[in-house]
C-alpha cells in the first residue's frame, strides 16, 4: 500500500481537484483506492455525496492524529490524502503517514513562497526517514499555452525538490465535473486535454513511486 498526500496549506492550489482525480484515475487503472479527506471543510466528502454512484470510497480523517488513524487501514493499493489548509500539526501527521507528498502549486511567486514552511517540514521528514519519503511539486492551474515564467522556475528550483513533468492547466472542465460529483474521466472524452493531463499525472505518480 502506498500513501500519497496531496498537500499545500495554501487554499485554492488545486489539492481537492488533484486528489479526487488521482484517486479515480488510479481506480480506473484497476487499483483499489481510498480517498482520505483531511480537510474539516469536507470538500472531498461533499464531492462524494453529490453522486450516489460515485465509485470512489471517501473517509474523513481531519485530526492531527491522521497518521495513527490510518494505521489500521492496509487493504488498498493506494491511499490518497486530500490535504487541509489548516494547522501545521495536521500537515505533519499527513507527512508522517505518507510515502509520497505531492505539492500542487500555482505558478506564481506568492504561492511558491507560501509553501516554504511545508517544504521545510517535508525535507526534515525525508532526512529522518533516510529518503524513504518522496516528494515532488506539481504545477497546478497553469494558464494554457503560457510558459511558466523564468522567475517562477528559479523559485521552484531553489526548493530542491523534483518538479513533475505533468502539469495541470486551468480548465472549466474541472469545476464542471466536480459540480456533478464526478471527474473529467466521466464527463469528458478520452482524448480531451483534461483527461490526457490527468492520465499523465497518474502515470507519473506511479512511475515515481516505483523508482528506487
Ligand atoms: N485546474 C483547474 N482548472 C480550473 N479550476 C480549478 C482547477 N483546479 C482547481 N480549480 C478550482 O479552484 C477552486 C479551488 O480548487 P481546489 O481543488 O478546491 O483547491 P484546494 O483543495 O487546494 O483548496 C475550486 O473551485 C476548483 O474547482
Ligand atoms: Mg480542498
Amino acid at each position: 500500500m502506498k500513501v500519497i498526500a496531496v498537500l499545500n496549506q495554501k487554499g485554492g492550489s488545486g489539492k481537492t481537484t488533484i486528489a479526487t482525480h488521482l484517486a479515480r484515475g488510479l481506480q480506473l487503472q484497476g487499483h483499489s483506492v481510498l480517498l482520505v479527506d483531511s480537510d474539516r471543510q469536507g470538500s472531498a466528502r461533499d464531492w462524494r455525496a453529490v453522486d450516489e454512484d460515485n465509485p470512489v470510497t471517501v473517509i474523513g480523517l481531519d485530526r492531527p492524529t491522521l497518521d495513527k488513524d490510518l494505521k489500521g487501514i492496509t487493504d488498498h493499493d493506494y491511499v490518497v490524502i486530500d490535504g487541509s489548509p489548516q494547522a501545521t500539526n495536521q500537515a505533519l501527521s499527513a507527512i508522517k503517514a505518507a510515502d509520497f507528498v505531492l505539492i500542487p502549486v500555482q505558478p506564481s511567486p506568492y504561492d511558491l513562497w507560501a509553501t516554504s514552511d511545508l517544504v521545510d517540514l517535508v525535507k526534515q521528514r525525508i532526512e529522518m526517514t533516510n529518503d524513504k519519503l518522496k516528494a515532488a511539486f506539481l504545477v497546478s492551474r497553469a494558464i494554457q499555452n503560457t510558459n511558466i515564467g523564468k522567475d517562477v522556475i528559479t523559485v521552484l528550483d531553489g526548493y530542491e525538490l523534483p518538479i513533475f513533468n505533468s502539469r495541470i492547466v486551468q480548465r472549466v472542465g474541472y469545476p464542471n465535473s466536480a459540480a456533478l460529483g464526478k471527474t473529467v474521466f466521466e464527463t469528458e472524452s478520452a482524448n480531451s486535454n483534461a483527461v490526457q493531463e490527468m492520465t499523465a499525472l497518474v502515470n507519473e505518480v506511479k512511475s515515481f513511486l516505483d523508482e528506487e
